[in-house]
């Protein structure tokens, strides 16, 4: 063990292998198929990808050369000419998918709607129209603020559909974090709504807009409204127009524009613990192309499926596996606008039986969250309709992860536990659901075509079960392409930490992992969470695993917080389960929990109990604010991402 790498504690032995009647009925149906894949990319990548690209899209002019890899830039099918709005909506209309449900959409009130693929062709072209009439060229920035309505998905399709590049900004940010953003990427037009429904509540989003325009951005010429909640709004003259008077004014026909392969297709901010959040850019052909194969793979993609993922639009999940891998295959994407909240704690369930969903998609704070609202809310319901589902965002406990399988999954549906980030731009590590035996709380194996490792800081490969850096070592069609206006960030926050050594180059974007004896992953969190006691170098996943199995606790986050002796002591906050409450007592018997489980080095110094803990609005706990309060230190950096800053008092006046 050198100091370069990250010990791992926990040691999860279950194993749970697909049905026979899955396997027989998925495209990839057992590890050999799965294997031979590996092999045949790891062999020849570009002829992998190129064969796929052949098959799987439609190009109006073929590419000269697969990958051109000049570290570390990749540009792939270069000189090939596609557009994704075509490859998501026109190729379809040519088949018997003219007529299927491409959306089919749940309002938060109860309202609803489906978009066969005529019809959601019509309302892109519609809107590619509007956008041109405003000005938009093919090039131009144009930023979507939106709710989960159709007309989010809709918004990104035409602007692809135009070649204007979108920068979807989460609904959720204040107007100063869409501010920043649509200076950062120098937007000319907005696409708003009025409001959106999001936990009985309306969300002021044209408001927010109105402020962020208020300080200025230059840029911006025009904002289109979608008229959503109907509440009062403020329209400025010759800014902002109403998209239901243009609608009706425009043509419904507009071919999409043919773009390069490596011509931009969005930016999408993602934020690190330090400095202002980075737009991440991702250009037109790989992203097609890896996200129509990793949908299709990843949730062994039927045309009987009702495939609904629980993200927002705003995420890079709801980029890929919400709109443009899901429609690429001409699957049935269901969009749903609100989240589980205080009126009908059992929504999401209920949209499950209303559609007969098949395929499943949300995040590890939402299953906490059920978990914690009881069994009796999906018990309540039929979900027998469910075959798949799927998990994604942080490292899922095993505890969680149980629980998701029987009792939503009824023991019978496999998990795909699919370890990516934005990035990446779709799933590098997951399961195949009819090949891959699922370990709870393991990504599994990699996609065919990547090359991942786990090395310490000098690129070496570490041991069978030691931890280190989670690293790529090869370029993928959906790698982010740069950082948006700076390439010399891109380079430092992805390129350097571990040094390229023999013409090697090594992608690493923050997570530490191992590697078990199957060769399965274990991703263990962010390598700027990891905690050194008395120089063992800790992740936080497993210690909070460990504390999440215990019955009370619903949720937990661990810091280090600084301590002459040792280093760093392990404080942990943790939330309840419902009928348990706070008291020495049981912060004693989770400590000893701690230890039972995983040994006496990880035993917490501290327990805290909190209702809540501090989490971004993509639901990940922001454990940077938690190492200030554990430390008595002022909150330091930025919290434009915070979900709720009444958590930060409450933990503060209650420490
Ligand atoms: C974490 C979300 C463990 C990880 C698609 C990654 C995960 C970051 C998993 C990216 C998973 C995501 N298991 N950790 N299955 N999925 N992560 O950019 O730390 O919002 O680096 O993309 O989330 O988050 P992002």
């Amino acid at each position: 063990m050198s100091s370069s790498t990250i010990e791992s504690i926990l040691q999860e032995k279950r194993t749970f292998p697909p049905s026979p009647e899955f396997s027989q009925n998925a495209k990839i149906s057992s590890m050999e198929a799965y294997q031979q894949l590996y092999d045949r990319a790891a062999a020849d990548p570009e002829s992998f990808w190129e064969e796929l690209a052949e098959t799987e899209l439609h190009w109006f002019q073929k590419w000269d050369t697969v990958l051109d890899w000049q570290p570390p830039v990749a540009q792939w099918f270069v000189g090939g000419k596609l557009n994704i709005s075509y490859n998501c909506l026109d190729r379809h209309l040519t088949t018997w998918r003219k007529n299927k449900a491409a959306l089919i959409w749940e309002g938060e009130p109860g309202d609803s709607r489906t978009l066969t693929y005529a019809q959601l062709h019509r309302e892109v072209c519609q809107m590619a129209n509007v956008l041109k009439q405003l000005g938009a060229q093919k090039g131009d920035r144009v930023g979507i603020y939106m709710p989960m309505i159709p007309e989010a998905a809709i918004a990104m399709l035409a602007c692809a559909r135009i070649g204007a590049v979108h920068s979807v900004v989460f609904g959720g940010f204040s107007a100063d974090a869409l501010r920043q953003r649509l200076q950062d990427g120098e937007v000319k037009l907005v696409i708003t709504a009025d409001g959106g429904w999001r936990k009985d509540n309306i969300v002021h989003l044209k408001d927010e807009v109105d402020k962020a325009l208020v300080e200025g951005v230059p840029t911006v010429t025009n904002v289109l409204v979608v008229k959503r909640t109907g509440q009062d709004i403020h329209m400025e003259a010759g800014r902002d127009v109403w998209w239901h008077e243009l609608q009706p004014t425009v043509s419904a026909d507009c071919p999409a524009e043919p773009m390069d392969s490596e011509d931009l297709l969005f930016i999408l901010y993602t934020s690190g613990s330090t400095g202002k959040p980075k737009g991440v850019v991702h250009t037109t052909g790989g992203y097609n192309l890896y996200t129509h194969v990793t949908t299709q793979w990843t949730f062994d993609l039927k045309d009987t499926d009702v495939y609904w993922c629980t993200a927002d639009v705003g995420w890079i999940t709801g980029h890929s596996y919400i709109v443009y891998g899901p429609l690429s295959n001409g699957a049935t994407s269901l969009m749903y606008e609100g989240a589980p909240r205080p009126s009908n704690p059992g929504c999401f369930w209920d949209v499950v039986e209303k559609y007969g969903v098949t395929i499943f998609y949300t995040a590890p704070t939402a299953i906490r969250a059920f978990m914690k609202a009881g069994d009796q809310l999906p018990k309540a319901r039929d979900l027998s309709s469910l075959r798949l589902l799927g998990t994604v965002g942080e490292p899922i406990n095993p505890e969680a992860w149980m629980w998701y399988h029987q009792v939503i999954g009824g023991e019978r549906c496999p998990i795909v536990d699919t370890w990516w980030q934005t990035e990446t731009g779709g799933f590098m590590i997951t399961p195949l659901p009819g090949a891959t035996p699922t370990k709870p709380g393991s990504a599994t194996r990699p996609f065919p075509g990547i090359i991942a490792e786990v090395v310490d800081l000098d690129g070496n490969p570490v041991g069978v079960n030691e931890g280190g850096y989670l690293t790529i070592k090869y370029p993928w069609p959906s790698m982010m392409r740069t950082v948006y206006g700076d390439f010399d960030r891109f380079r430092r926050s992805y390129w350097e930490h571990i040094p390229p050594k023999d013409g090697q180059y090594f992608y690493f974007a923050g997570d530490g992992a191992r590697q078990d004896e199957d060769g399965y992953f274990w991703v263990m969190g962010r390598v700027d969470d990891v905690i050194s006691v008395a120089g063992h170098r800790l992740g936080t996943m497993e210690i909070e695993s460990a504390l999440v199995s215990h019955p009370a606790v619903a949720e937990a986050a661990v810091v280090g917080k600084p301590d002459e002796l040792k280093g760093e002591e392990v404080v942990a906050f943790v939330s309840l389960e419902g009928e348990y409450t706070p008291s020495e007592e049981l912060a004693k018997e989770l400590k000893k929990h701690v230890v039972e489980e995983i040994g006496a080095i990880a035993r917490p110094g501290e327990i805290r109990f909190s209702d809540d803990l501090p989490k971004t609005r993509s639901g990940k706990i922001m454990r940077r604010l938690l190492r200030n309060l554990a430390a008595g230190e002022e909150i330091t950096g930025d919290t434009s991402t915070l979900q709720d800053r009444s958590v930060l008092d409450k933990l503060r006046g209650g420490a």
